[in-house]
């Protein structure tokens, strides 16, 4: 069974739905020719093509490429963290309910992952509770709220409550770093993001919030993982020479490798093999960003074209451990090192 854990829609909301986070709020712009265009407010942001909005061309992407499920999550210029934190609320249930909406139309093919009001950890976990037992399997998240990243208490105290209820977390890159300096080419999509996920899961390590936050606690990080991989070395090396590095992490960062997962948007054999040379195949999970360009047009195809994986660890990668992730037919979530010992 093939499971996609990394996928986006853009649930139909209006121009009047949009202003809920102010004027330049987001919105859905359905042209005649059954194309789309992400808006705010007034401005066009990106063209979009129906399998973001509607159900049946997405199952019918779907069926073509062999994906069995998908985990479907809302597109990161929607979060509205930006925003007063209340009205923030309102438009998460109002963004929920539509994500629930557009996965009803096949619920054992999309399972809908909620969004929160980050800004405000106490409003978000009420909002993440509503969304479960309204039906969310997951809750994606930005991978930072302005200048607080994951490691800030609140943000902790919010992954703990997610612990807590069982909800699985998808973290997902956004806001990106540089802007000033990164003004063509998506440059933000292709140095950005990768450095804005190191900087997450750096953070939770060195800040040393993995000792503190619980082993129940299923995360997933996007794109691989952005950086980390490639550089673990370097910061492993700054771990075990430097005491500024080491101040807060008991453990080296190569140590906190089962404590989270990755998806496998890289896009090259040889980086995905590095990947599950690091992460372990057990934490490494199909994502492919559908249904936007930058994403992976063949579900899967670079999974199969890692070299060195037997046809177990493709199965795990290709979909049996995001069944344990999202506890997929009651599929119990992988118990970590941590469980083990204690
Ligand atoms: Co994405």
């Amino acid at each position: 069974m093939i499971v996609d854990v990394h996928t986006h829609v853009f649930p139909p909301l209006s121009r009047a739905e949009g202003r809920l986070l102010g004027p330049a709020g987001p919105w859905l712009r359905r042209n005649a020719d059954g194309t789309g265009m992400m808006m705010c407010g007034d401005e066009e942001y990106r063209p979009v093509s129906a399998p973001l909005w509607d159900p049946a061309p997405r199952i019918a992407a779907m069926d073509a490429a062999g994906v069995a499920v998908q985990a479907v999550s809302s597109t990161p210029l929607m979060f509205g963290y930006g925003c007063e934190a209340a009205r923030a609320a309102d438009w998460c249930d109002l963004v929920n309910e539509r994500i629930l909406a557009l996965c009803a139309a096949a619920p054992d093919r999309l399972l809908p992952l909620c969004q929160v009001p980050l800004q405000d950890p106490a409003l978000a976990a009420g909002t993440a509770a509503r969304a479960a037992a309204a039906g969310h399997r997951g809750v994606h998240i930005g991978n930072h709220v302005g200048d607080r990243n994951l490691d800030d208490p609140g943000i902790l105290a919010f992954l703990e409550h997610c612990a807590a209820i069982g909800l699985p977390v998808l973290v997902h890159p956004w806001d990106m770093l540089g802007a000033t300096r990164m003004r063509g080419h998506m440059l933000p999509w292709l140095c950005g993001m990768p450095a804005e996920t190191q900087l997450s899961i750096l953070g939770l390590i060195l800040s040393g919030a993995f000792e503190r936050l619980p082993a129940s606690l299923r995360l997933c990080f996007c794109h691989g993982g952005g950086s980390f991989a490639f550089l673990l070395g370097r910061a492993d090396n700054a771990w075990r020479n430097r005491d500024l590095v080491r101040a807060d992490s008991p453990h080296p960062p190569s140590h906190y490798t089962d404590r989270f997962s990755v998806d496998s948007a890289v896009f090259d054999p040889r980086a995905l093999r590095l990947l599950v040379d690091v992460m372990g195949p057990e934490r490494v999970m199909l994502g492919t960003d559908f249904p936007f360009p930058l994403g992976e047009k063949d579900p899967g195809e670079t999974i199969r074209a890692c070299p060195g994986l037997d046809g177990a660890e493709q199965a795990l990668m290709l979909g049996g451990n995001a069944a344990a992730f999202f506890a997929l037919d009651g599929a119990r979530p992988k118990t970590t090192a941590t469980e083990r010992i204690a």
